[in-house]
């Protein structure tokens, strides 16, 4: 077992900087596409054979150091009572979006293991089969709120905003109904073989840090003490990048960066003491190859003033990018970092 990830989580010493790239399982790969070709989206989540299938290929084509299991955020969100689509051209599409009070209540507590089973037996399937770490995920509580009262992504985010504003209350208790979840999710997961998680929170960088602070943070800092001690929790507030003060309340593990903050910049704002992952602007995958390289050696640069530094881009791989080109990024990670020897190509 390479357990150079979990090493870099806890902040010990490793012989190079593991790497894994957010939506390394996806589009840019054809071996992906041909999988997509026979199932949609949502099958594709729900049947375990072929969600580990597609959870192992980059790991094989790519040489990372860790594994991302094969799900989206919002599968959780669909066994709360939600219509679930994924449309080809909209992305995801909630037919009943929550906006009152009596749309609140309806929603259920989920149950893993009887609602979402295929979630697990996919982390089972893949602990058997993986020779690196895998990492099991969540969305954060703000970021699956704004899925369930857009009932979709958005542009200015006006119904979560105007429910936050105008009926607090009622949004806190929509945060703890999805907290609640998103901790029993995560546990389930855990249970089952997961060796670290990712809370991803997307659309968190729309607030202001004072509403960051005291409408979404709590409950990160909530599912993060859940988890304390038992795997390393990684958190990503993507375009967070302004109030890092406030993102590091939440006590994780590892903060995820996203390319708008410099690397070192970001530790001195975080503290030496930090974990840092990223963070790589995605669109350099597209070249020219010294270009990834010189780039890559920049942030591994800024990487070495924290505790320790996992490697990754800034945000999810674009589905044009060239595979060879996310080979050469982690082969370059490896080399620069500490000469791991080439697994491949
Ligand atoms: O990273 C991985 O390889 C693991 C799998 C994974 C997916 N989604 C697969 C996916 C993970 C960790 C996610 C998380 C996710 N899903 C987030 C948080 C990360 C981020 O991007 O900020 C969010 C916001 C979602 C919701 C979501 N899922 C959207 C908005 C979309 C449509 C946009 C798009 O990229 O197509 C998805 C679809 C989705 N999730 C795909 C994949 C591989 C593409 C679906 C396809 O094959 O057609």
């Amino acid at each position: 077992m390479n357990e150079t990830f979990l090493k870099a989580c806890r902040g010990e010493a490793v012989d190079y900087t593991p790497v894994w790239i957010m939506r390394q399982a996806g589009r840019y790969l054809p071996q992906y596409q041909k999988v997509r070709a026979k199932v949609d989206f949502l099958t594709l989540c729900k049947t375990p054979e072929l969600a580990a299938e597609v959870t192992l290929q980059p790991i094989e084509i790519l040489g990372v150091d860790a594994a991302i299991l094969f799900s989206d955020i919002l599968i959780p969100v669909e066994a709360m009572g939600m219509d679930l689509e994924f449309s080809e051209s909209k992305g995801p599409v909630l037919h009943n979006p929550v906006r009152d009070e009596a749309g609140v209540r309806t929603l259920r507590p989920v149950v893993p293991e009887q609602d979402v089973p295929f979630v697990m037996d996919t982390v089972r399937l893949l602990r058997q089969r993986l020779q690196v770490p895998l990492i099991g995920f969540s969305g954060a509580p703000f970021t699956l709120a704004t899925y369930m009262i857009e009932g979709g992504s958005s542009r200015n985010f006006l119904h979560t905003k105007r429910m936050m504003f105008q009926a607090p209350d009622l949004f806190a208790s929509l945060m703890e109904k999805i907290t609640e979840n998103v901790v029993s999710y995560l546990d389930a997961q855990i249970r089952a073989g997961a060796q670290a998680v990712q809370v991803f929170d997307s659309w968190v960088g729309v607030l202001s840090p004072r509403d960051f602070e005291y409408v979404a943070l709590p409950w990160v800092k909530k599912i993060v003490a859940s988890f304390k001690g038992r795997v390393p929790v990684i958190y990503f507030a993507f375009n967070g990048g302004a109030m890092l003060n406030r993102v590091k309340e939440a006590g994780a593990d590892v903060y995820g960066l996203d390319w708008r903050i410099d690397m070192a910049d970001a530790v001195r704002q975080l503290g030496p003491d930090t974990v840092v992952q990223g963070n790589l602007d995605p669109c350099l995958l597209f070249g020219p190859r010294d270009e990834i390289r010189s780039r890559a050696a920049e942030v591994l640069k800024g990487g070495r003033t924290a505790r320790a530094h996992i490697f990754n881009l800034g945000h999810g791989i674009l589905p044009e990018t060239p595979v060879e080109n996310a080979i050469a990024l982690v082969e370059s990670v490896h080399e620069l970092s500490g000469g791991k020897r080439l697994q491949h190509g």
